[in-house]
């Protein structure tokens, strides 16, 4: 992993662990009993594999079988887990996507001109990534490899797949030098399509890794990001996160944390059966609520 990207997913964890948790209490009881509740279910006769450990703060280590790996890109959550929970786990510290070195890569070649390093002028370069973007189809295959080699029987996704595109838009933004985002909505910002749509490709390729080895999974993830403040409520469960959610206003401000993929369908087409599925608001931030959805599955039969 390179220097770059290995500090800006520290960086992010540092933001992280910042950001002002006195209205987190709600959410991190939940996700630690969900996560628990996977850990202690899990065959410790078989590998369990954590994926977004980061420093542990959601995941209730002292109830993880004894072979069990953390699995975060940040290269300081092992020791922050260590520090946190007393213990020094077995560590992986791989990008899940696969596919953010090519990312890395391409938006440099769109910033600067490979031969001169002359810097092209923000919206030639913009073009130019957004026309480089659809080319590229991230491949977790480190992912897959482990799993093939070590196959675990239980497998915990502790809310990262939702910062496949966060971490992605950082990235570009750092190449670029700051956010090249266009501002105006009624223009069409090729860029951020063409990006959200590199999200969802590495959204359904990491999706699709995960039951290779037949293990029971449990999942929680950011469904959707909400930014306007009217009074939020969840109605009887709906498939559609967009409908779950019920508000006071006349339409909720939200945004796809997974660039639009259904998680529950594509992990379905593996033969896996859905055991638990709930979700909850997370205020992270002032103006910042996170629609949480935690899902369980196992291999039918
Ligand atoms: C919201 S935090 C999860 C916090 C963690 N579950 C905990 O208990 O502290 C997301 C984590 O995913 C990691 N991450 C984000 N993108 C990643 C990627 N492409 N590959 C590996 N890890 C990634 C970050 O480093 C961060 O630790």
């Amino acid at each position: 992993m390179s220097k770059p990207l290995s500090t800006l997913l520290r960086r992010e964890q540092v933001a992280f662990l910042m950001r002002d948790k006195r209205a987190w209490g709600d959410h991190l009881d939940r996700v630690r009993a969900f996560l628990g509740e996977g850990l202690q279910a899990a065959d410790p006769a078989r590998p369990v594999l954590i994926l977004g450990a980061g420093s542990g703060l959601e995941v209730p280590w002292d109830l993880a079988p004894r072979d069990t790996t953390g699995w975060d890109a940040d290269p300081w959550s092992r020791g922050w887990t260590a520090l946190r929970h007393h213990r020094w786990a077995p560590w992986v510290f791989d990008d899940l996507t696969g596919g953010l070195a090519d990312l890395e890569a391409a938006a440099r070649r769109a910033v600067a001109e490979p031969w001169s390093g002359h810097r092209r002028d923000r919206d030639t370069a913009a073009k130019r990534l957004a026309g480089l973007l659809p080319s590229l189809h991230p491949d977790p295959a480190p992912l897959r490899a482990w799993i093939a080699a070590r196959r675990p029987g239980t497998i915990l996704v502790a809310n990262v797949l939702g910062q496949f595109g966060v971490v992605a838009e950082r990235l570009v933004e750092t190449a670029f030098g700051g956010a090249p985002w266009l501002s105006d909505p009624e223009r069409v910002d090729l860029l951020a399509e063409a990006l959200e749509a590199w999200t969802g490709r590495a959204v359904r390729a990491f999706l699709g890794a995960l039951p290779a080895s037949g293990s029971d999974l449990w999942l929680v993830h950011d469904r959707a990001v909400v930014f306007s403040g009217e009074a939020l409520d969840l109605g009887p469960w709906e498939h559609d996160w967009a409908r779950h959610l019920c508000s006071e206003g006349p339409s909720v401000d939200a945004s796809d944390a997974l660039a639009g993929v259904d998680v529950l369908p594509i992990l379905a087409r593996h033969g896996l059966e859905v055991t638990r599925k709930e979700r909850w608001i997370w205020p992270l931030a002032p103006g910042q609520r996170h629609l949480v959805e935690a899902l369980a599955l196992r291999r039918m039969g």
